[in-house]
């Protein structure tokens, strides 16, 4: 799908990290863009700021009326939808016998329901004018789920089994999909979690530019790519992981410490 000033784009999780980086890169290129994030300031701030018309649409993914609702809402400004954009994440890390069964709960009502309400909401539009595209950002947590990202993981691989069979589904409607997975962004994703990140984590602000992801992004979408792995190495994980865990165990182990696969049987 060609991304200019036709295009009309609604981006979930838009307030900060990849969701804004991929709203400003939008932007860029024309679009008008549907802002959706809890925080009304900040997505009405950020539409006020970007260049050409766009709208705030505060509103939270793991509530499927609200989401309906802003869907509805950006329909009606933009006069329609080409774009939808399935990004707003959360993350809760820890081993699971700490961070227990209310944290997996969260995540999968924000990462995983989330994402079915926004593509369930939006899809009929697309189709109505068999014309458009679905991007969904999973994770390399999908592909190999981490120690102390039990419940992250498992909400990622569910939107990744999602978007892979979704994708199918679409065949010959004239609507596509695309999924994205990162591996370590600069975000504030785990901002709230500092002292709880495991050792293998090598996040912060030293990881791949938000920026970077939202351009190979849009690539990706004008070229109707299956997915995007970013950086790279996460497709090398995937598939090594794919072919034997045992092998993916030892080369993360290699890579990021004892922590990232400590058992050996
Ligand atoms: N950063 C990474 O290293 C990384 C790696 C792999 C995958 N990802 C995925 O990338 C996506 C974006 O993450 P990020 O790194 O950009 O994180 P981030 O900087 O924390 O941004 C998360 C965005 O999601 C929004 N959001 C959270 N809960 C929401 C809710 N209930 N309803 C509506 N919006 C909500 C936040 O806005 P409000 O708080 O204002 O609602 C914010 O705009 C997530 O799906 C994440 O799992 C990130």
């Amino acid at each position: 799908m060609r991304i200019d000033g036709s295009t009309r784009a609604l981006v979930t999780g838009a307030s900060r990290g990849i969701g804004r980086a991929l709203a400003e890169a939008l932007a860029g290129r024309g679009a008008t863009v549907g802002l959706l994030a809890r925080s009304a300031d900040e997505v009405r701030a950020l539409a006020a700021e970007l260049p050409g018309e766009h709208v705030a649409l505060p509103a939270d993914v793991s509530d499927r009326a609200s989401v309906e609702r802003a869907v509805e809402r950006f329909v009606a400004a933009a006069e329609g939808l080409d774009l939808a954009v399935a990004n707003a994440g959360i993350a809760r890390y820890g081993p699971f016998r700490e961070t227990g069964v209310d944290a997996v709960e969260e995540m999968t009502a924000v990462n995983w329901l989330g994402t079915v309400y926004l593509v369930g909401a939006a899809l009929p539009h697309l189709l109505d004018r068999a014309h458009g595209h679905v991007v969904v950002v999973s994770s390399g947590a999908g592909h190999r789920s981490f120690p102390g990202a039990a419940g992250y993981g498992a909400t990622k691989a569910a939107q990744r089994m999602f978007g892979e069979a979704l994708r199918h589904e679409l065949s010959g409607t004239g609507v596509s999909l695309t999924m994205v997975y990162p591996g370590e962004v600069a975000t504030d994703l785990h901002a709230h979690e500092k002292d709880r990140m495991p050792d293998w984590y090598r996040g912060g602000p030293r990881a791949a530019s938000a920026d970077a992801l939202a351009a190979k992004v849009l690539t990706a979408m004008e070229r109707d790519a299956r997915a995007v792995h970013f950086p790279p190495l996460v497709r090398v994980l995937g598939a090594v992981h794919g072919l034997s865990p045992r092998l993916s165990d030892r080369v993360l182990r290699a890579l990021r410490g004892a922590t990232a696969a400590p058992r050996r049987d």
